[in-house]
């Protein structure tokens, strides 16, 4: 049973680290309703509360702990239904379940680079969202995937965005420090990372490289051009529980001080439709420059999670600007830019009726 005038909504995947975010980000949603919890075969058939080793700090809410895990095959209550699943196994699950009418919105990196699938970042990239309609056109579906960014591209590139508008990106260079929650659950063994640092995030690098080309490219009748810059990555494990650190050094086609760039990055607002969401945060990037910030304990929640801190803007000697960036990967990285999307289908109309 779904409350009145809220839109029933499903989550694979639950059981793992981006589930558990998107159930306690959906507890209390104004628009949506948990309605299904799915998982692998080891949690199926089970009650929720006893299935999942609840990481999340606020409580698990009754009704949801309650819910059957589901194993992931069609139907599923609701127009929407949101992936945590391993990637392993994503694909032809996401795929079954759009072509049988879901709209999916996913956190794996299976269809993030197909052509006809929107990658999104809400205030940077909105429009791309009518990809979907070539895609249930040229496919045949009436659902529909949407994908999320990986967790250290949705940090970068919601930073770079006003930055590329304004002054045309050129080149980046950047080095993450990564949280171990984004490997998941268990995730890194602790006498791997415990006083120690890891030189490698598997495919990570590769990903933003693409991915943010894609993201901050134009949309056009073929499709997305990717927009035309170098983009060399780092990616480094650190010791830190939640929160994307990203050192980025960039370069621009036009000149920039960075004066200009921090007041670009201050005025950067979505555009009224996203900024009217529940989720997205105002503003969508927070400066702060005090000399040791952004700090993942002490900055991670800015706008719920969903904000995105900048610091240190500085004059750069081998490219124009040096900065660094926060982003929380599990929120803004994952599950709530997720919800942010499927939020956006509400608002564009696509899901309905709005509540
Ligand atoms: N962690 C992050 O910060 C982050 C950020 C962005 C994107 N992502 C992506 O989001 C996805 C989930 O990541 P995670 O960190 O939450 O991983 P995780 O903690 O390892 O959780 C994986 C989930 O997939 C389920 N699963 C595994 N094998 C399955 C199968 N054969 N059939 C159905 N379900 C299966 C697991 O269910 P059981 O519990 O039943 O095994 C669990 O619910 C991954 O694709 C990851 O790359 C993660």
């Amino acid at each position: 049973m779904s409350s009145p005038g809220k839109i029933p909504v499903s989550i694979l995947g639950a059981t793992g680290t981006v589930g558990q975010k998107f159930v306690s980000l959906l507890a209390d949603h104004p628009w949506f309703e948990v309605a299904a919890v799915a998982a692998s075969s080891a949690s199926a058939g089970r009650p929720y509360g006893e299935a999942v080793r609840w990481r999340e700090q606020s409580a698990l809410p009754d009704r949801i702990a309650g819910l059957m895990v589901k194993d992931c095959t069609p139907p599923f209550p609701g127009p929407i239904v949101f992936s945590a699943l391993d990637a392993d196994v994503a694909g032809p699950i996401e795929q079954a379940l759009a072509r049988a009418g879901s709209f999916v919105v996913t956190n794996t990196r299976n269809h993030r680079m197909d052509p006809d699938v929107p990658l999104l970042i809400p205030e940077a990239n909105a429009d791309h969202l009518v990809l979907i309609d070539r895609q249930r056109e040229t496919r045949g579906w009436t659902g529909a995937i949407l994908a999320n960014p990986n967790c250290s591209t949705a940090g970068l590139v919601l930073a770079l965005a006003p930055l590329h508008q304004a002054f045309e990106v050129e080149k980046v260079f950047v080095s993450t420090m990564q949280a171990v929650s984004g490997a998941g659950y268990p995730g890194v063994p602790a006498l791997d990372i415990l006083g120690n640092v890891v030189p490698h995030v598997g495919g990570e690098e590769e990903k933003m490289e693409r991915e943010s080309r894609k993201i901050l490219g134009r949309l056009g009748t073929d499709g997305v051009t990717p927009a035309e810059f170098a983009l060399s990555a780092h990616t480094n494990r650190v010791a830190v529980i939640e929160g994307h650190l990203e050192a980025v050094s960039v370069g621009f086609r036009r000149r920039v001080t960075p004066e200009q760039a921090i007041a670009t990055l201050r005025a950067f607002r979505a555009s009224p439709c996203v900024a009217g969401l529940p989720s997205s945060p105002a503003p969508p990037v927070e400066v702060d420059l005090r000399a040791d910030r952004p700090q993942p304990r002490l900055d991670l929640d800015r706008g719920r999670g969903m904000a995105v801190t900048v610091g240190r803007v500085r004059p750069c000697p081998i490219l124009d600007l040096r900065m660094v960036l926060l982003g929380h990967n599990t929120v803004r990285g994952a599950a709530g830019q997720a919800v942010q999307i499927a939020e956006l289908l509400v608002a564009d109309g696509r899901v309905g009726p709005h509540p």
